[in-house]
């Protein structure tokens, strides 16, 4: 049906001349996440876009290449070792969480930054990680070794994770690092991975909010952008400069690799590199995977999130309490709400499936040419085609359940009533069991704290009501029976449900714990939210669930043929495997974008622009004075340009979630900047990389000098650093 319209609205000549732009834009932009292992094949490309130096100073066998230099921060970041002494410079997002920790009424280091004046008073991170890779190879031969492709799964599965596990062993044995073996082009190829994670990681820099986290949401995947977007920490290691947990007389690790910064800046056009973690991609699936998640999973997302905000928002407009309560999590929701739509729009105006049914077309020539080799090739699209569509209505009514039903706050903190019931299994004394529910009770606390119940009962009226009309056919009897008894108005039976449920505030679960007896189990059990997260989660597993693992196991199976397929009829040129959080590089140019071909905009942010966008009655875009009163005196120091200081700029690279953090580099492999984003229209990359759209955001690294400098006066960091221009 796709491919007849798109012919319809596009003939031969002028589907010629979109092929030649494509090769054209293809020219100018880099498609592809590479296997540093892999850098060799790719740098004549890479030379002849400007690298300047060998792929070897970025990634080598003896394991002195800049890898060394790029680190897992945590478990979901990218950071970089930015001086001898194990300095790590990463995002103010990736180290948000980390800091909440830290941080309290009397250090409000969200209000008024945080700011090491030496080592002394660096603060320690418990829980905090950063992983290190030391070296890979690619192991596929000794653990495919033998094993037919079209073997089944299950004996698959059964013989590699043996093979894997032995050889993980005798890696980590003879390295002396950790060994992971990862899976790359959906299984068609392992790699050894040997890595060293360091425990005693340290607090150093943290700008406040109105730097860190300025324009906020409103600016979030957006372009223009004016977020101060990092923060620093440093790595301790002990003895023998290893891992080791946190102690006090830990030593400052000890770099031999780590990026020279570079602050001479850059201009349009400039070669560019980003070195990191992306998270998950999906460039080689099928047109019908792709329409799911353009048809089915991001429409629902998109919708129901947009009516939780909607609600959301109201409240928060209306009360400062509520809105100190919620920010924090609208942040969370938004920020997959606006990369969505961004991603529906990007495979629209791509005509993404169009483009992958005339690539299936052409693979189901090559296959059909190629069947003794590759038996299997023959008809895989269509074969994926018939399990995404007999998955469709059931995978449609997951995505609703997931965000509709377990979205709404009161039903997913029902799920406590699963430990709660824990106790009363156990058969303590009253005394006991009043007690230790008391305490289960006491630790929801950062539960309640940032919850409004009326707020929430509105979210249940309106996603119980959207749930409905959606999924007619997926109503569990308790639904049913209690939408029909509360008058089949939600709004009535929303009122009922928070007027009597334990969970709706923590002072009448807390009253039910102190006062419990073994019999009151039956209360926990007949709550209202329990009862309809109950019955939903059995009807979940019993019908959804199985399907649901039933059909990924499969997909797996022709995916991974697929993908085979895909490698042998194009010769592996070209083709990167997905993301999967093991690192990878990726080059580009910076380069201005012009979304809606009406007005281009430029590669690059100022201060000036930032104090243009102040307003103090903004809990988003208000500049802080000291920050205000640097602009005023223009008292930039080493860090000004055109008067000015550069904020943020934008690149071609080819990036993903876990990219934040990641080093931005030059064609001499100098540090610029620090990626932190993507414009949104540009993130349908994670499906389909679109050179004119995609774009990748960083904070120009002359930003964060200046900050740390000037605004933090903490200059004695910079010594330490290797600042060139
Ligand atoms: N969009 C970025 C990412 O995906 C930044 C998110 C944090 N910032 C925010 N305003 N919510 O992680
Ligand atoms: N902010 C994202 C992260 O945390 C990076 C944005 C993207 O998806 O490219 O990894």
């Amino acid at each position: 049906m796709f491919s007849l319209s798109f012919q319809r609205i596009f003939p031969a000549r002028v589907l010629l001349a979109c092929c030649l732009l494509c090769l054209n834009f293809n020219a100018r932009a880099k498609e592809g996440m590479h296997v540093p292992a892999t850098l060799k094949s790719k740098e004549a490309d890479m030379r002849a876009m400007g690298l300047e130096i060998p792929v070897e100073e970025l990634f080598n066998e003896q394991g002195t290449g800049l890898n060394n230099a790029v680190v897992l921060f945590g478990k979901g970041c990218t950071g970089e070792i930015i001086s001898s002494k194990g300095l790590v410079l990463t995002n103010h997002h990736c180290g948000y969480g980390t800091v909440q920790g830290l941080s309290s009424i009397d250090h409000d280091y969200f209000a008024r930054g945080f700011w090491a004046m030496n080592r002394e008073g660096e603060l320690p991170c418990p829980g905090l990680t950063v992983t290190f890779v030391r070296g890979m190879e690619n192991i596929t031969a000794r653990v495919l070794n033998g094993i037919d492709d079209t073997l089944n799964d299950i004996a698959r599965n059964a013989i590699i994770s043996k093979r894997i596990q032995s050889l993980e062993k005798a890696y980590a044995y003879t390295s002396g690092l950790d060994a992971s073996i990862r899976p790359l082009y959906t299984g068609n190829q392992y790699y050894v991975f040997l890595t060293q994670t360091y425990k005693d990681i340290r607090l150093v820099a943290f700008p406040p909010n109105g730097i860190g986290v300025f324009g906020g949401d409103a600016e979030n995947w957006m372009w223009p952008r004016h977020t101060g977007d990092f923060s620093m920490f440093r790595v301790y290691a002990g003895a023998g400069n290893k891992p080791a947990d946190y102690a006090k007389d830990n030593k400052p690790y000890d770099a031999k690799e780590f990026f020279t910064i570079n602050a001479g800046g850059y201009k349009e056009g400039d070669f560019t590199m980003v070195y990191g973690f992306p998270a998950v991609t999906d460039e080689y699936v099928t047109s019908s995977q792709v329409q799911q998640v353009q048809y089915i999973s991001d429409p629902i997302r998109i919708a129901v999130r947009t009516q939780k905000l909607g609600i959301w928002n109201a409240s928060m407009q209306q009360s400062r309490d509520v809105f100190l309560k919620y920010t924090s999590k609208r942040a969370g929701i938004a920020n997959g709400w606006k990369k969505w739509q961004g991603e529906v729009k990007g495979l629209q105006v791509n005509n993404v499936t169009s483009k992958k049914l005339q690539y299936e077309q052409r693979f189901q020539q090559w296959a059909v040419a190629h069947d003794s080799a590759y038996p299997y090739a023959v008809g895989m699209p269509a074969l994926i085609e018939a399990q995404t569509i007999s998955i469709d209505s059931i995978l449609k009514t997951d995505e609703y359940v997931r965000e509709a039903v377990y979205g709404i706050e009161l039903i997913s903190q029902a799920t406590a009533t699963e430990r709660l019931m824990q106790c009363f299994r156990t058969r303590m004394s009253a005394a006991a069991l009043q007690d230790t529910l008391t305490k289960l009770v006491k630790n929801m606390g950062g539960f309640y704290k940032n919850y409004d119940a009326p707020t929430d009962e509105k979210v249940f009226a309106g996603l119980m009501q959207t749930y409905f009309a959606a999924c007619p056919g997926w109503l569990p009897s308790y639904y049913r029976i209690e939408y029909q008894q509360h008058g089949s108005d939600f709004a009535q039976w929303a009122h009922a449900v928070y007027n009597t449920s334990l969970f709706t505030t923590q002072e009448r679960l807390q009253k039910f714990a102190a006062n419990a007896t073994v019999s009151d189990s039956l209360r926990l059990l007949s709550d209202p939210a329990w009862q309809l997260y109950h019955s939903i989660s059995v009807m979940r597993s019993n019908h959804i669930t199985p399907a649901l693992t039933h059909y990924s196991e499969r997909m797996r199976y022709l995916n991974r043929l697929y993908m085979k397929a895909q490698m042998a009829q194009r010769n592996g040129a070209d083709l990167y495997p997905d993301a999967n959080f093991t690192l990878r590089l990726s080059y580009g140019k910076v380069k201005g974008i012009d979304p809606d071909g009406a007005a281009p905009y430029s590669y690059q942010t100022t201060l000036n622009e930032v104090v243009a966008l102040d307003d103090s009655t903004s809990y988003e875009f208000k500049v802080p004075q000291k920050l205000k009163d640097l602009y005023a005196k223009k008292d930039y120091g080493h860090w000004a340009v055109n008067k000015t200081v550069p904020v943020a700029f934008i690149t071609d690279n080819h990036t993903s979630g876990g990219n934040s953090g990641s080093p931005v580099l030059n064609a001499k492999g100098q540090l610029i900047g620090t990626n932190f984003d993507r414009v949104w229209e540009g993130t349908m990359s994670d499906l389909n990389f679109d050179p004119r759209l995609c774009r990748n955001i960083s904070l120009d690294v002359r930003y964060t000098l200046f900050i740390i400098d000037k605004f933090g006066g903490a200059g004695w960091l910079l010594k330490e650093m290797k600042i060139v221009r």
